[in-house]
């Protein structure tokens, strides 16, 4: 198996950082194919833990290639922080490869993040503010700024003056809005990019050679699968393609050379930002799952929303992803549970659905079906194999899987590289 996508198969927050560190040690490299620094992960090594924004985890093996793909937008001065701050553990980031392709987040790009949210009022998204959506919308104006830019002055020079006078006038007038100084941006990014100028390069080229000859790709996904441009809770989304397609088109790699997809999911779920959630639980045991499961933003420290695991969101994710396998995490958040529901379907309108509607009114009002397992008292986060497991969390284990029609090929029962369960047939 040469290529594997990994994915978020809810909102965000599953613990993918920690699934792919425990895969990127059988890989050769690791690629991230959209998003920018509004992803953050937390791998513990040992007694250290790290925050990883931009970087992908298989930067913390030191024989790795890391690629940052062409369907990202990269903060100069958040990458430059992020080199600097592995470099200052003692993480070589030698490794690190940056799409000449992939667009660059300017601060421009962050102001007008604050502003755009802040005039939403009530409708606001709940952005991380880092710039996201402004950058991939001049993608798609086709104005935006890459890394290639960088590469040459003159170019960069004529594009960022025109793009700033642009931003300045738009500011302006939209937001009262004071705009930027074009030559003093100039030398601030081009002052950073001589810090990774070195390291941008084609990488589609790069991966296209290390498939041929036959190495290993893992390509992580960012965000979920609910926060896809396409196929998420719209207009709450980020604005990238989250799910499997986004990994061939934000790093250059056709469909063809993935051989499988690991949708990873939450033993429960949740959601940051605003938008429809509906197995949100706003009492004890939603309480009771943030304090457990430490569930407050990696990169913006806000308070995650909580819930019971929803299985429709998990088929829908199954079906747009093509997923091959499921890596359940944080399951030891569960202990002590006397019962714990699972969401089958949606009643909407009184008539139950197992579809995930794209309406945002049917999301919000649908209520959900649930099905109730026994708990179990037991601690899960020494067991080492499956069988190691309380026969209740096995149960629920296999529900999931029947549920979603997805074998479980991973189980992670705790923060550490350790607490990791592993199916046979994962390999
Ligand atoms: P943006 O990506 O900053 O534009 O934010 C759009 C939506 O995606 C907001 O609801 C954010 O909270 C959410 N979001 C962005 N990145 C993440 C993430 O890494 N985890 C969870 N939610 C995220």
């Amino acid at each position: 198996m040469s290529c594997t996508v990994i994915i978020g198969a809810q909102w965000g927050d599953e613990g993918k950082g920690k699934v792919t560190d425990f895969l990127a040690e059988r890989a050769d490299v690791v690629a991230r194919y959209q998003g920018g620094n509004n992803a953050g992960h937390t791998v513990i090594v040992g007694e250290q833990g790290f925050k990883l924004h931009l970087v992908p985890s298989g930067i913390l093996y030191p024989d790795k290639l890391c690629v940052l793909g062409n369907g990202m937008v990269i903060d100069p001065e958040a990458l430059v922080n992020e080199i600097e701050g592995l470099e200052e553990k003692g993480v070589s980031t030698a490794g690190l490869r940056i799409s000449d392709r992939a667009h660059l987040i300017l601060p421009y790009h962050k102001r007008l993040d604050e502003l755009q949210e802040a005039s939403r009022g009530a409708g606001k998204i709940g952005t991380t503010g880092r710039g996201i959506g402004p950058a991939y919308n001049d993608k798609s104006a086709r104005m935006g700024m890459r890394m290639a830019d960088l590469l040459d002055p003159s170019e960069f020079h004529e594009k960022l003056t025109a793009n700033v006078k642009a931003k300045n006038a738009y500011l302006k007038q939209t937001f009262g809005a004071e705009g930027f100084d074009a030559a003093a941006m100039e030398e601030i990014i081009l002052a950073l990019a001589e810090r990774f100028r070195d390291r941008i390069t084609d990488t589609g080229v790069l991966l296209s050679e290390t498939i041929a000859a036959g190495k290993k790709v893992l390509f992580e996904g960012a965000q979920g699968t609910l926060l896809d441009i396409d196929h998420g809770t719209y207009p709450f989304v980020t604005s990238s393609n989250t799910t499997a397609g986004g990994a061939c088109t934000g790093t250059g790699v056709g469909p063809t050379a993935i051989d499988r997809v690991i949708g990873v999911v939450k033993a429960y779920t949740t959601r940051v930002g605003a938008g429809p959630f509906p197995t949100e639980l706003n009492d004890a045991v939603g309480e009771r799952l943030r304090q457990r499961g430490a569930e407050f933003g990696t990169t913006t420290g806000r308070p995650r929303r909580c819930g019971w695991l929803d299985t429709v969101v998990l088929r829908y994710a199954a079906r747009v992803n093509g997923l091959t396998g499921i890596a359940i995490t944080k399951l030891d958040v569960l202990d002590g549970l006397d019962t714990i529901k699972i969401c089958t379907g949606y009643r909407i309108n009184g008539k139950v659905t197992t579809d995930f509607p794209a309406s945002r009114k049917a999301v919000e009002t649908a209520e959900p079906v649930y099905e109730e397992l026994p708990g179990w008292n037991e601690s899960t986060g020494q067991a080492t194999t499956w069988e190691e497991l309380p026969a209740a969390t096995r149960r629920y284990l296999d529900r999931i899987a029947d549920l979603t029609g997805v074998p479980i090929v991973i189980v992670s029962v705790g923060p550490c590289r350790s607490q990791t369960i592993v199916m046979d047939r994962l390999f």
